[in-house]
């Protein structure tokens, strides 16, 4: 092999590396959920596009409020409690997965920490369509159809009564739908579905009143236009290696 032909046969397989959710130091913690810290404790990662790069689906105003103001609220809060309880130097996960022991002040912002870093990975600008290969085969085998899938996840979204996130969900061999209030999530053990999440909305008011005002349903036929499905499509692949470990 020359040296040329070896420089771009390791660009290739570089590229190909990053491309499966890996970075330099192993998995992307993006699509593991394990965000990396600093000497601050938990990082509010950046946002992985522009705050209008979702319009005409969700505004700019509202992307702006719900990063820089809301999700930085819920990392700061995140931050300080676990500090105070001694408990920073877990991973976010686990602190979620036990979270029956910690007051709802944690919990809530714990959640709402986690949950958000998992919901701006879960829209894209390129996003919308349908999912492929392995994602795509295992909804059409748990829902029937992919239309199936999504009137179930919409009816899901729909019915939480007042603020709380819809989610598609890994849980013991398949796929599931469920919600949860407020900022709970299905990786907590006070969850009644527990699962490793796939997808998520966010359907608290703060998420759409500003474009939408009460027409949620709006909001949520919006979502499907920019949904991410080759993230999801990774975290379906994490969960299954998960399974197999
Ligand atoms: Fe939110």
């Amino acid at each position: 092999m020359d040296k040329r032909t070896f420089i771009k046969t390791g660009l290739i397989g570089v590229a190909a590396f990053y491309a499966s959710g890996f970075t330099a130091k192993g998995l992307n913690p993006l699509y593991s959920l394990k965000p990396r810290k600093n000497k601050d404790g938990f990082i509010q990662p950046p946002l992985p596009y522009a705050f209008d790069a979702l319009e005409p689906y969700i505004d700019t105003e509202t992307m702006k409020i719900h990063y820089s103001k809301l999700h930085a609220a819920y990392t700061m809060k995140f931050n300080d409690i676990t500090r105070q309880l001694g408990i920073s130097s877990k991973p976010a996960r686990e602190i979620l997965s036990e979270v029956s022991k910690y007051t709802e002040l944690l919990r809530n912002n714990g959640g709402g920490y986690l949950n958000h870093l998992l919901f701006w990975n879960v829209l894209s600008p390129n996003g919308g369509g349908m999912p492929e290969g392995k994602l795509h085969d295992a909804i059409i085998g748990s829902f029937g159809s992919f239309d199936n899938f999504k009137s179930q996840f919409d009816t899901a979204a729909r019915s939480v009564f007042g603020s709380g996130w819809a989610w598609l969900i890994f849980s013991e061999g398949k796929l599931k739908i469920t919600a949860t209030q407020d900022q709970d999530n299905p990786i907590m053990d006070i969850s009644k579905d527990k699962g490793f999440p796939i997808l998520c909305l966010d359907v608290w008011e703060h998420a759409y009143y500003l474009k939408y005002q009460n027409r949620r349903t709006d909001y949520i036929n919006a979502f499907w236009n920019i949904v991410n499905w080759d993230f999801a499509s990774k975290r379906y692949d994490l969960a299954l290696r998960r399974k197999m470990a």
